[in-house]
C-alpha cells in the first residue's frame, strides 16, 4: 500500500466525504449488480487516503485475510469465525452516534458529521488479545481527543462510556436462548486515557473501509490495553463522572477488571500473561511465543497515566 502524508494529497485526489460515504451506491452503479454478485468482495473495497503516523510500529502487519477472519465479536457469535461468516447482514449506514452526558453539546451526530472535519491517519498498532495473541494491524482512524473536544467535555467529566448497537434482527448472536453477555456491549476509559493521543476511533484497516466484522462502521482502539476494551459498532458515547460499568468485567470481575492494561506480570487467574504467540507464526505445540511487554510495548507514551497506582489491586 502507498502511503503519503495527508499534506502530500492534492485536494484532487481526495474522494469527498459526501462521496465516499455513498461509496456503496456508486459502486453499485458503475460495477454494475452482475459484477456484485460474482465479486461480492467489491461491496467492500473503498480506499481511504489516510496521512502515515509517527504513532505506527514498524512491525510487519498481520495478514488481512487472518485479521479479517478470526474475530471477537459475540453480537455474531462466540465462535472465532462467526463474525466474517455473519456480520454482513449488519446495515452500517445510515449511522448515527449519541453524544450525551456531561457534555457542552450533547447531540446525536451523523457519521458525516463525526467524519467531517477529521483527518484520517494510518496507525499500525500491535494489538494483544486477553486470550493470550497478538496481531499487528494498520488501522485507520483518528483521535478519540479531536471528536471528545468538539463536544465541550464538563469539569465534571472523570470517564468516557461507549455501546455497541442492539439490533438482534441484524445480529444473530443478540437472538435465541444462549446469550454469552448481556446486551449492549459496554465498555469504559478515564477522561485522560481516552483523551491519550494513541486513543483512536477506527473507521478503516488495510486502506479500506473497516470489515463489519471488525467493528464498521467506527470502532475503538487502545493498543496498549486488552482487545476487549476496543468496543466495537459504537452508537454511543456517554461522559460521565464515575466509573461506568464494562461487560467482561460485569460477567467475571475477578478476571476482567476496568484498566485491563496490558501486563505481563499480571496474570489472569486462569493462565499467564507472560507470552503471547503472534497469528500468522505458527499455531498449535511448535507455534513460536513471543514475551508480552507492558503496556504492550506503549509504556514509554502511557506509564504516566499509571504513576503511583498498583497495578497489581487495578488489573
Ligand atoms: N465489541 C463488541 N461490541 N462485541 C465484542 O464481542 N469483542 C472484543 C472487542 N470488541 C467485542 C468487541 C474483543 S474480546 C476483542 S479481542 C476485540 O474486539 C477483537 O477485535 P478484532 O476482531 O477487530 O480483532
Amino acid at each position: 500500500m502507498l502511503i503519503r502524508k495527508a499534506s502530500d494529497i492534492p485536494s484532487s485526489e481526495i474522494t469527498p466525504h459526501s462521496v465516499y460515504l455513498r461509496r456503496r451506491e456508486f459502486l453499485g452503479a458503475s460495477l454494475g449488480l452482475a459484477a456484485l454478485a460474482a465479486f461480492p468482495d467489491a461491496t467492500r473495497a473503498a480506499q481511504i487516503a489516510a496521512a502515515k503516523s509517527p504513532y505506527s510500529t514498524d512491525e510487519t502487519p498481520t495478514r488481512r485475510a487472518d485479521a479479517t477472519s478470526y474475530n471477537n465479536f459475540y453480537e455474531f457469535g462466540t465462535d472465532k469465525a462467526d463474525p466474517s461468516a455473519k456480520a454482513g447482514s449488519l446495515k452500517t449506514s445510515p449511522w448515527s452516534v449519541k453524544i450525551d452526558g456531561l457534555v457542552g453539546k450533547p447531540a446525536t451526530y451523523t457519521l458525516e458529521d463525526i467524519l467531517k472535519p477529521v483527518t484520517l491517519e494510518e496507525r499500525i498498532y500491535r494489538m494483544r488479545c486477553v486470550e493470550g495473541w497478538s496481531m499487528v494491524i494498520p488501522w485507520v482512524g483518528f483521535p478519540l481527543a479531536d471528536l471528545l473536544k468538539r463536544v465541550e467535555p464538563q469539569n465534571a467529566a472523570k470517564y468516557v462510556a461507549f455501546e455497541t448497537l442492539v439490533r438482534p434482527e441484524e445480529m444473530p448472536g443478540q437472538r435465541g436462548l444462549f446469550q454469552p453477555l448481556s446486551w449492549p456491549y459496554v465498555e469504559g476509559l478515564r477522561l485522560d486515557e481516552a483523551m491519550h493521543p494513541l486513543t483512536i476511533l477506527a473507521t478503516g484497516m488495510y486502506g479500506e473501509t473497516l470489515p463489519n466484522q471488525n467493528g464498521a462502521p467506527l470502532r475503538l482502539v487502545v493498543p496498549w490495553k486488552y482487545g476487549f476494551k476496543g468496543i466495537k459498532s459504537i452508537v454511543r458515547i456517554s461522559l460521565v463522572d464515575k466509573e461506568p460499568p464494562t461487560t467482561w468485567n460485569k460477567l467475571a470481575a475477578d478476571e476482567y477488571g476496568f484498566y485491563s492494561n496490558v501486563n505481563p506480570e499480571v496474570d489472569h487467574p486462569r493462565w499467564s500473561q507472560a507470552t503471547e504467540r503472534r497469528i500468522g507464526e505458527g499455531s498449535g505445540l511448535f507455534a513460536k511465543r513471543r514475551p508480552t511487554l507492558m503496556f504492550n510495548g506503549y509504556g514509554e507514551q502511557v506509564a504516566q497515566l499509571y504513576s503511583g497506582m498498583d497495578l497489581r489491586a487495578n488489573y
